[in-house]
């Protein structure tokens, strides 16, 4: 897909894109992201790329001394700024996370919740979060899979996908732990943890660390 295309993809339900999202994966999986994410350390100034409405801003920004809140969609980065207001941390941004602004070496973390399994080249965005961390700077990753749900549970979500979104990228990954952690790691990360989260519905939470050699 072509960037105006994606773009034109994921803008167009800024009113009702939190609750289709709770619609197709259940309120039950997006409160148990949230709930790893309040365990994460402290990040130091962080990128979120892909953040959306910025539902996970939120929740990410207290463990920041400063962020970016970036997406490629100008009506969702709308409904961010709505959300997140004027905060002293937060900078809100249009950015392609494929070939960002941000200079080699200039933060401390990377976040992305529900982007890497809808990007067209998973290796090109980790290689661009890979030049924008500082040496031993942390990345960190959710995304939705179905890896690991019982084929009806499958079943019900791709139809409940479509009831709200239509037909899904053409792109769209379904990541085992073992190939998301495989790309990060030929990329140059070191995978500091890695687990399936969610019961009926699933997510991947990988985080990785830049390795020291670099
Ligand atoms: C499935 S949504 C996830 C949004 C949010 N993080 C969440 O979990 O609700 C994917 C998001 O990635 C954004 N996106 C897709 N391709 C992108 C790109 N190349 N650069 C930046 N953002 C992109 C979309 O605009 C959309 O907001």
């Amino acid at each position: 897909m072509r960037d105006n295309k994606t773009e034109e993809y994921w803008s167009r339900f800024p009113d009702t894109y939190d609750k289709k999202m709770e619609y197709v994966v259940g309120k039950e999986l997006l409160a148990d992201i949230i709930q790893e994410l309040n365990h994460l350390p402290e990040l130091g100034e962080l990128v979120e790329f892909g953040c959306g409405t910025g539902i996970y801003t939120e929740t990410i920004v207290p463990k920041t001394k400063s962020m970016f809140a970036t997406d490629l969609s100008d009506s969702l980065i709308a409904v961010a700024r709505k959300r997140i207001g004027d905060h002293p941390k937060v900078t809100i941004q249009k950015e392609n996370c494929m070939a960002t602004s941000f200079p080699s070496e200039a933060l401390d973390s990377v976040f992305m919740a529900n982007l890497i399994h809808v990007i067209e080249s998973p290796s090109t965005l980790l290689q661009e979060c890979y030049r924008i961390l500082r040496k031993n700077g942390t990345i960190v990753i959710v995304t939705f899979t179905d890896h690991g749900m019982k084929l009806w549970d499958k079943i019900k979500m791709g139809l409940r996908f479509v009831k709200s979104w239509g037909k899904p990228p053409s792109h769209t990954h379904s990541f085992s732990p073992e190939d998301l952690a495989s790309m990060m790691k030929d990329t140059g990360f070191t995978i500091k943890e890695s687990k399936v989260i969610g019961n009926e519905t699933k997510a991947l939470y990988i985080i990785g660390q830049k390795d020291m050699k670099a």
